[in-house]
């Protein structure tokens, strides 16, 4: 056993078999606790999400003045600022979060005051740029260091924009918007791929006029917001890992209940379905504009086959490639991977350490520039996995460590707690030995 609190042993299973209800979806928390806290009135949640990166936006927020009230088990009560916060002296510390420092500047560039925000050795090297542009055309004053944190802002009044995005990111989509609510005019955002709407979605929940077409979104400012009440529904990118878990046993059953299902997340479904998977959604139900549901999988008794992953889909399953690829040698046809670049800036290069860990486990990979082949028919074999402090990468490879021959050590593990701390628990009780 490792005696390192940062390292987890992970022993093979034989499959994998129950049923789960999740913590709340970590993009949705930020996002409710964002608007929440610049809202009017106060907004009550349940099962926000337990995750490191929303404990960071929620601390954001109470220092520029919101009134944060974590209750228990994920109920979280947050009252407003009304439109106005307060410029904090401290720097506003991020954490690991590169949602919480790229949508609280929109949130902030348009505000009186000035603003530093920070966050940790990871979030400190992922590129600012992005939001400085738009920010900036819209007239905001705003230093970075050398493209990245620690970033300041000094707030003044904003002009409308149009803008599109060079790259799909619904944090850089959020950022414009979060401005463009408190700037006069109409501001657009035009993306190529369509990205995560769950900010379009929470800005109508607290109250917000918005318009969409195919490929852009509007919003006029100002506008204000009011109090709402929310139950988050369960994180898809947190299930990605049990749906693959469970997709590589035939022989597996699982249930995941109370699922956010919205269209612009649950891309897995389609590529686990593509792979043979048997998935079943029961209980649709829409909850302040999110669906919700509950999803059945079990594996083909012949196996995965193969796929490829490429285009818009690369973008829209960007957070669920690290562990795709990490089952990938578990089916027959490989998984090949491409338009992934954006992988290489998140919290750590997530193609460099996927192939890292691969090979460490004994597989044959090919990397690109934009992403991998993993070719299928391989056996893998327990090794020291290097996780680079990188929650998506510990969590990927505990999965791929269920099916390997012999055990499998986890470096760097306690970093599930950014976006999943009761991943391991959950893990070890649905992991049949
Ligand atoms: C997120 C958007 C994605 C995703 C991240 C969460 C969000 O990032 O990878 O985990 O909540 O908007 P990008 O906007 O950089 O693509």
């Amino acid at each position: 056993m490792p005696t390192d609190p940062q390292e987890r042993l992970i022993r093979p299973a034989r499959n994998v078999y129950g049923s789960l209800r999740l913590p709340g979806d970590k993009s949705i928390s930020h996002r409710y606790g964002m608007l929440a806290a610049f809202a009017e009135g106060t907004s009550r949640f349940t099962n926000f999400s337990t995750g490191a990166d929303c404990a960071s936006t929620l601390s954001c927020m109470k220092a520029i003045g919101a009134t944060i009230n974590s209750i228990s088990d994920g109920a979280v009560e947050i009252t407003g600022v009304s439109g106005r916060v307060t410029p904090s002296n401290q720097p506003l510390d991020c954490g690991n979060s590169g949602s919480s420092m790229r949508m609280i500047s929109g949130l902030l560039a348009p505000q009186m005051g000035r603003f530093t925000l920070i966050g940790d050795a990871s979030l400190s090297r992922r590129p600012m740029d992005r939001i400085r542009k738009p920010l900036e055309a819209m007239g905001a004053s705003l230093t970075l260091t050398d493209g990245h944190a620690p970033l300041t802002i000094h707030g003044n009044p904003l002009q409308p924009i149009c803008y599109t995005t060079p790259v799909p990111s619904a944090q850089v989509k959020t950022c414009v918007l979060l401005a463009g609510l408190q700037t006069t005019g109409t501001t657009t955002v035009r993306e190529a791929v369509r990205t995560r709407d769950h900010s379009e979605l929470a800005l109508r929940a607290f109250g917000a006029t918005l318009t969409r077409t195919l490929d852009s979104v509007s919003i006029s400012g100002p506008q204000s917001l009011h109090a709402i009440s929310a139950a988050v529904p369960g994180d898809i990118s947190s299930a990605a890992f049990f749906l693959c878990a469970a997709a590589i046993f035939p022989g597996s059953g699982l249930v995941l209940d109370s699922l956010g299902l919205n269209p612009t997340r649950a891309t897995l479904l389609d590529v686990l379905t593509a792979l043979g998977a048997r998935i079943a959604v029961l209980n649709l139900e829409e909850k302040n504009a999110e669906l919700v549901g509950t999803v059945q999988i079990s594996a083909p008794p012949e196996g995965l086959g193969s796929t490829e992953v490429s285009g818009a889909l690369a973008a829209q399953l960007i957070d669920e490639l690290p562990v795709l690829a990490a089952i990938a040698p578990y089916t027959s046809g490989g998984i090949r991977i491409r338009d992934a670049r954006e992988l290489r800036v998140k919290e750590s290069d997530r193609i460099a350490l996927v192939v890292k860990n691969l090979c460490a486990m004994g597989a044959e990979v090919a990397e690109f520039e934009d992403g991998l082949d993993v070719p299928g028919g391989q056996t893998l074999h327990g090794a020291a996995i290097d996780s680079g402090g990188d929650h998506r990468i510990a969590m990927a490879f505990s999965v791929a460590a269920l099916r390997a021959q012999g055990e499998t050590l986890i470096q760097g593990a306690e970093s599930a707690a950014i976006s999943f701390p009761e991943f391991f628990d959950l893990l070890d009780l649905v992991a049949e030995r």
